[in-house]
């Protein structure tokens, strides 16, 4: 039975033994339900991060963890030396889900971007004819694609990059939702591939003008140039469509999950694409020892039915119209700007009397929603798509009284 610990002694526990890369809101959660979470008081809040977009089907899900459950008991881990009953069965859910030959399973976010800029390399040697080690690939300024090396070497975040060099060569960095940049860059005949978010979540948010990724899309095909979405924040229902490059009807060469196609129970990523691209790596070329485990193949076909069965796309479109109307509605100068798509918004803070985003948010926290911020000045707002449309009016009371209390 696991000790039962104060909010202090757990935050203490954590600073003490734990490394310092995070700097967590003050607050300890033991438990979650739909889009709630409570702490080890008892206190009870609605979570508006959704762990960045990884609980988009809400916290514990009766059907994910049944799922994680019932093969937990039966087989956890085969690795990839076996073929294991419950993986073939998940690869065509998924690549006929999302319309594509084949899958390559990983775990997390970073793991499936580092995988796609292999895959996109060896197309670039192996299809494109591009001479062996001077592929290149087009990527945008303040970017968030996880924390290995090569990405953080593509990264424009000194937070994320300075200090952690040598970085890996090979990319081509260019400001994001600038098709005008995207053509001269697109001109280099040994560029392979384009990789971008279709909206920037950790940038804050970032919405790219209409018609900018299909136009991108467009150029890439043109330039015989590989069109890769990093859908791992966007993805899953979170803005309104299954993925947000569906909004522009745009297929990518190259797509990237994660987070949510758990729901938040396990870290189950994910790369898309078709023969052409996926079969250029060779056995023993890139593998995972968990990636595409029993209890991962089975929570992914289990969280992607969720998001149908429960019209969580629509929900997300709908909801986020509700929310961006409110928080544009609230009478502050603290509310300098309110963008997003579905459920992924993001409110930029006017400083005002030596107040940021960081105190709205410890405020919000105290009132009962929880929420971080993204940068210095803006507060990204992401529940759990399954919220209720009366928790979701409860919710943006608690945030517009958090805000107005600055007045
Ligand atoms: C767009 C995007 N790509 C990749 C990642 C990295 O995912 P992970 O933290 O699972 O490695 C993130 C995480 O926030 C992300 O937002």
């Amino acid at each position: 039975m696991a000790e039962i610990l104060t909010s202090k002694a757990a935050m203490e526990l954590e600073d003490k033994y734990g490394a310092h890369n995070y700097h967590p809101l003050g607050v300890v959660l033991s438990k979650g339900k739909g889009a709630k979470v409570w702490d080890v008081e008892g206190k009870e809040y609605f979570d508006f991060l959704s762990a960045y977009s990884a609980v988009n089907q809400g916290h514990c899900h009766p059907k994910i963890v049944g799922a994680m459950v019932e093969q937990a008991q039966t087989l956890t881990l085969t690795s990839r030396a076996f073929y294991s009953d419950a993986l073939g069965v998940y690869e065509k859910y998924i690549t006929e889900f999302f319309g594509y030959d084949k899958v390559l399973p990983m775990n997390t976010g970073a793991e499936a971007d580092e995988t796609a800029l292999k895959l996109c390399r060896r197309w670039a040697y192996d299809v494109k004819g591009i001479e062996n080690d001077m592929a290149k690939i087009i990527v945008c300024a303040d970017n968030f694609h996880g924390r290995t090396i090569s990405i953080i070497s593509m990264s424009t975040d000194p937070e994320s990059r300075v200090g952690f060099g040598p970085y890996t060569p090979g990319f081509i960095v260019i400001p994001y939702n600038d098709l005008d940049a995207l053509k001269v860059a697109l001109k280099d005949p040994n560029v392979a591939g384009f990789l971008v978010e279709p909206i920037q979540g950790e940038a804050g948010v970032v919405v790219p003008d209409e018609g900018y990724l299909k136009t991108a899309f467009d150029m890439c095909k043109a330039n015989n140039v590989l069109f890769i979405a990093d859908e791992v924040q966007t993805g899953i229902a979170r803005t309104g469509k299954m993925l947000a490059c569906d909004h522009e009807g745009v297929h990518p060469d190259i797509l990237i999950l994660g987070k949510a196609l758990s729901g938040g129970a396990y870290p189950v990523s994910a790369v898309l694409a078709n023969d052409e691209i996926m079969l250029t790596i060779k056995p023993g070329q890139h593998g995972s020892t968990f990636g595409g485990n029993p209890v991962a193949a089975r929570i992914a076909t289990a969280a992607l039915q969720v998001v149908k069965d429960e019209n969580l796309e629509e929900r997300a479109e709908n909801l986020g119209n509700i929310f961006r109307a409110k928080m544009r509605s609230i009478d502050s100068d603290m509310v300098e700007l309110v963008r997003g798509k579905g459920l992924l918004n993001a409110v930029v803070i006017r400083p005002k009397n030596g107040k940021t985003a960081m105190d709205v948010c410890i405020k919000m926290a105290e009132n009962g929603v929880l929420a971080k911020p993204t940068h210095d000045h803006i507060i990204r707002f992401a529940p759990p798509l399954v919220i209720s449309e009366e928790e979701l009016a409860e919710a943006m009371n608690i945030i517009e009284q958090s805000i107005l209390s600055f007045d």
